[in-house]
């Protein structure tokens, strides 16, 4: 649980420290104030990116140097104090001592961040698409976020190799065979979480839409699930080599890969309306939610962006039914909530970047 935040020149925030409450905690604020930047603080002190921006300069105060993020987590066994500095360089420390690897840092809350944006996830980029999953299964899976860690480096170099104007063939194909190792583990998880989400995501539309209703979420990749092992994976990179060396990337591997969600066996991305999109990436969310609480409720926590206002009577149950499983809870709105579900709530009032309860 999150017992106290504090934001030194982060968005709109000069500095501020606040000390949440409990279970429930409720931010209201008009448009523009700093309700989001609230959650993004948070989210950053998990994951160490944004869930708005991959740009983590966009998230210095404008005019200043860099930021500081720190939040007092609390367990049944421990408390910590974890610290960030983004400036010139980004530096780490957990109860004062400096952390070298982002992966010793990430992953001591973990955030599912319900959002209007969430839809890019249906209806943007492969990249983006790609870019959920990894985070999610990150979440889920600590090894998996070095091993694509790892990949991304040897891809990084082998990409460089593939674009010098003299080619060195035998520097070219020296990564293949880490890029084929990571490459397989990075593929069988995608296969295996999507598949898990696909059967929640599917329950959960059947229970606030109907039992004829059925979403199916699909990994697409050049690498089948029967051939994604070390072997096979190296045989196509060889295959592609000199393709790659023309084109000057690689073409074979899981950075090329795509998931895509189908409601009523129809693709959404294509085909779906917005309405459809948004009630399909609730859901997908929601199995999320289900998923990481059901691994680690004491330390996932849900960041509830504005989202819950606009649904119907039985969804709002069912949202409300699957957050009340997180350890904690973070909301933001823009008017004062009635409702039942938030009588045992604290309340921050947030205004031109300060947060007062
Ligand atoms: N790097 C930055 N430096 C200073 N201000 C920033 C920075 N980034 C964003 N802001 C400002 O922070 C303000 C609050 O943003 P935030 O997204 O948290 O608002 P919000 O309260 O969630 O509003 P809404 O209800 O419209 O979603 C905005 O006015 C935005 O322009
Ligand atoms: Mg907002």
């Amino acid at each position: 649980m999150i017992e106290r935040l504090i934001l030194s020149n982060f968005r709109n925030y000069q500095s501020q420290d606040i000390k949440f409450g409990g279970k429930v905690n409720i931010l209201t604020g008009e448009n523009g104030q700093g309700k989001t930047n609230v959650l993004e603080a948070i989210y950053f002190l998990s994951f160490l990116r944004s869930f708005r921006t991959t740009c983590i300069d966009d998230l210095k105060k404008i005019g200043t140097a860099g930021f500081y993020l720190g939040a007092v987590l609390l367990s049944e066994k421990w408390n910590r104090l974890i610290e960030v500095e983004n400036f010139d360089k980004k530096s780490l420390r957990i109860d004062k001592l400096p952390i070298k690897k982002s992966s010793d840092f990430i992953g001591l809350i973990k955030p599912i961040v319900f959002s209007h944006e969430d839809i890019k996830f249906i209806t943007g980029t492969a990249k983006t698409r790609r870019r959920n999953l990894d985070i999610f299964i990150s979440l889920l899976n600590k090894s998996y976020f070095s091993d694509l860690q790892n990949y991304v480096a040897a891809l990084k170099s082998r990409n460089f190799m593939l674009r010098l104007a003299e080619k060195d063939l035998k520097a070219i194909e020296s990564y293949e065979p880490v890029l084929a190792s990571y490459g397989e583990k990075i593929v069988l998880e995608r296969y295996r979480v999507v598949s898990l989400l696909e059967e929640k995501a599917d329950k959960i539309i059947k229970e606030i839409k109907g039992n004829e209703f059925s979403l199916k979420k699909k990994y697409f990749s050049r690498i089948k699930f029967e051939d994604s092992n070390r072997d096979c994976i190296l045989r196509h990179m060889a295959q592609e080599r000199q393709r790659d060396i023309k084109r000057g990337y690689s073409g074979v591997g899981p950075h090329l890969d795509d998931v895509e969600l189908y409601l009523n066996n129809r693709s959404l991305k294509s085909f779906g309306s917005i309405g459809e999109c948004r009630i399909a990436s609730l859901c997908l969310k929601l199995a999320e939610a289900e998923i990481i609480t059901e691994k680690d409720s004491q330390t996932s926590i849900a960041l509830v962006d504005d989202v819950s206002g606009e649904l119907d009577a039985k969804t709002k149950d069912a949202f409300y039914k699957t957050i009340d499983r997180f350890s904690q809870v973070f909301l933001t709105f823009t008017k004062v909530q009635k409702e039942s579900y938030f009588e045992k709530s604290t309340n921050y009032f947030v205004k031109e970047g300060t947060v007062c309860c």
